[in-house]
């Protein structure tokens, strides 16, 4: 325990002291089963640890939230778990992974689509191949601009011609668990099919050395790992009705009646951490959405540089003391981190309002480093907490595996200060009285 509990709280039905005791290391687990696998996403949870705090501190047919989803991690296991499940973000990217993820498709049917797409393929591709570029010029000149800079015009062709064939399926649930096998084939750690070379640790680079990889191949593969997955998550959950909700809302606004929430268990994005649409612009282009659009929601995101809300109101004296520090070092980044805060504290006022009363709120997040100094985010994540109506626990340090948690960096190099804090990061568990 690296935090001093400062409300140490003698309520005997207090399951979570001893909960936050457990091992939270989850060393060699696997990660990739049920849907898990069915897209990259950057720090996402293990499925391990939402089911962990689920299990321990809700019963079957309880209400669990994750008010900033990405790509639904909480929400499959508490499905799996025969719990209700409420999810929200901004990112269309999540929303529609965690919508894939979540919603049990029979694998037989898959497999028709699938093999019904696929085997004419090659011959279409040769007819669509000098049409391909006309198909996306509506998006406008930046987008288009932006496709031509990162792809190979023989992997827009594939793309486009996979594309069509994706759209024109009927049945929105089945079109959108093909929207999202092909992303699959795009955010890769490697950069997929595009001339990116690495989506997930650095700024993209443009690389002219990759070798071709055919979108239609690499789509072949993926879609007979992710209809092999969902088959083992739509027989699970033959088990359960699932219930559940997945919709577009900002975490500090939720479309919620207040005290209707059993647990929140959620990971915020990192203060000036994870810039996750420089990666999703690269199939979000494919879904129609325009780089401005983009640009606009990449601003929208907590723990963006962008200053965007009125900061007027009070922090807590711990996050005061380390913006304070942080002002003499950089005054830009003492602003986007002030920023970081006062988000971070509407949105955990939001979890203390929809929350019942009794109930626990378990909020996972790493730590930063700016110019040397840690910004000790669960700390200040906590004074926030209780500062809001929340009550805190615990927190405590868990190891995590970088590879499994796929983690962009920021400018970075790959053996700086910053990389090797992130090897860690803590869970705050919060009760409401
Ligand atoms: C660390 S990720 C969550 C990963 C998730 N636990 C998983 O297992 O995939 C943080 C998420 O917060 C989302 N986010 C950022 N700003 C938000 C906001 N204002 N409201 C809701 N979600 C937001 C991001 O889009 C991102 O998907």
């Amino acid at each position: 325990m690296s935090y001093a509990l400062q409300t140490v709280i003698e309520n005997p039905n207090n399951l979570m002291r001893g909960v936050l005791r457990g091992d939270l290391a989850f060393t060699g687990v696997k990660t990739d089963s049920y849907t898990h696998r069915l897209h990259p996403f950057a720090a996402k949870f293990p499925p391990q640890l939402p089911r962990y705090f689920i299990e321990a501190l809700t019963r079957e047919g309880e209400v669990v939230l994750d008010p900033m989803m990405g790509s639904g991690t909480c929400l499959v296991e508490s499905l799996l778990l025969g719990r209700k499940s409420i999810g929200f973000d901004i990112d269309p990217l999540a929303l529609l992974i965690s919508k894939v993820k979540t919603t049990p498709l029979d694998p037989i049917e898959l497999y028709s689509f699938s093999n019904e797409m696929l085997d004419n393929i090659q011959q279409d591709l040769f007819c669509v191949r000098d049409e391909a570029s006309v198909m996306y010029s509506r998006l406008g000149t930046r987008t288009e601009e932006f496709i031509n800079y990162w792809f190979d015009p023989d992997v827009i062709a594939e793309l486009q011609i996979l594309k069509g064939k994706i759209l024109s399926i009927e049945k929105k649930d089945i079109r959108d668990f093909f929207i999202v096998v092909f992303s699959s084939v795009i955010i890769t750690k490697s950069g997929g099919v595009s001339r990116a070379r690495d989506l997930a640790h650095s700024r993209p680079h443009r690389v002219y050395d990759k070798p071709f990889r055919s979108p239609i191949q690499e789509f072949r593969k993926k879609a007979q790992l992710a209809i092999k997955s969902m088959g083992g998550y739509y027989h699970a959950l033959k088990k359960y009705k699932p219930v559940y909700e997945i919709q577009s809302a900002s975490a500090d606004k939720l479309p919620l009646p207040d005290n209707c929430i059993d647990i929140i268990v959620t990971s915020p994005p990192y203060a000036n951490a994870i810039d996750y649409m420089r990666a999703h612009k690269f199939s979000l282009v494919w879904m129609g959405y325009t780089i401005e659009e983009l640009s606009r929601m990449r601003s929208d995101s907590i723990g963006s540089e962008k200053i965007k809300i009125s900061m007027n109101g009070n922090l807590s004296d711990k996050c005061e003391n380390i913006l304070s520090t942080l002002k003499s070092l950089d005054q830009k980044k003492e602003k986007v981190i002030r920023q970081y805060f006062f988000e971070m504290g509407n949105c955990l006022k939001e979890m203390a309002r929809v929350l019942k009363n009794g109930k626990y709120a378990v909020i996972v997040v790493g730590t930063s480093t700016i110019r040397g100094f840690n910004v000790l985010t669960h700390e200040c994540l906590a004074s926030l907490g209780e500062a809001n109506g929340l009550l805190v626990v615990g927190i405590v340090e868990r190891p995590i595996d970088r590879d499994k948690r796929m983690l962009p960096m920021r400018r970075q190099s790959a053996q700086s200060r910053i990389e090797q804090r992130m090897q860690h990061e803590y869970v705050i568990g919060f009760l409401k009285p």
